[in-house]
């Protein structure tokens, strides 16, 4: 797809933050342009589940509107720090070094960024309530499928299919690249 080589600054610093902690674990740079396009949108705060090393939300920072705000919480604590290393000056970001429960009573978010590797904490059910109406779910990691109902592994993704038909948002899978895809549900 395309897209100019260059990132953003903020990118690039959590890509050498990344690097210094060997850390590899963070998303695509499509899906990165996707959720700076998708930050550009919102007002508020928006929240992410699992910093990793910062990667996913110095794209949310690189397209976030002045007057928002983004919380991103990560249990492993040495990521966490060199997380909060990015955004030491910026008071738009914080990092918290704790599991992603302690951001349920912070919300509602207008944009939730999640990794779906917990089903359970990625369940509609469990973050319904913490997104604002008209405020937008990111699930990240999805490798697209043709059919329905949708196919991981030879089973049924019932995660997948779950958030695109439950009633209570208007939901999309994305293909970011050939071997790549999101989900975008908008709470209706
Ligand atoms: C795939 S990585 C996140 C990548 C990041 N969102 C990005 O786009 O750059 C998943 C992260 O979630 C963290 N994690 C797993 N369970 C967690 C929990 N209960 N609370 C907070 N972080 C958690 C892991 O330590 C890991 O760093």
């Amino acid at each position: 797809m395309s897209a100019p080589p260059e990132v953003p600054a903020v990118v690039e610093r959590a890509f050498e933050v990344g690097r210094r902690a060997g850390y590899v674990s963070f998303c695509r740079n499509e899906t990165g342009r996707l959720l700076a396009a998708l930050a550009a949108t919102r007002s508020g705060t928006m929240a992410e589940f699992g910093t990793g090393c910062g990667v996913g939300t110095a794209w949310l920072r690189s397209g976030s509107r002045p007057d928002t705000v983004i919380l991103t919480a990560e249990l492993d604590e040495k990521l966490a720090v060199a997380a909060q290393e990015i955004f030491t000056d910026d008071p738009q970001v914080e990092v918290l070094a704790a599991d992603w429960s302690t951001l349920r009573n912070k919300g509602p978010f207008s944009l939730l960024f999640l990794d779906p590797s917990s089903p359970e904490d990625a369940s509609v059910d469990s973050v319904v309530d913490l997104v604002e109406s008209g405020g937008i779910v990111v699930l990240d990691d999805f490798t697209p499928c043709e059919q329905w109902p949708p196919l991981t592994l030879g089973r049924v993704d019932t995660l997948r299919e779950t958030w695109l038909t439950d009633e209570r948002f208007t939901a999309v899978e994305v293909m970011v690249a050939p071997d790549a895809s999101v989900l975008i549900a908008t709470k209706n």
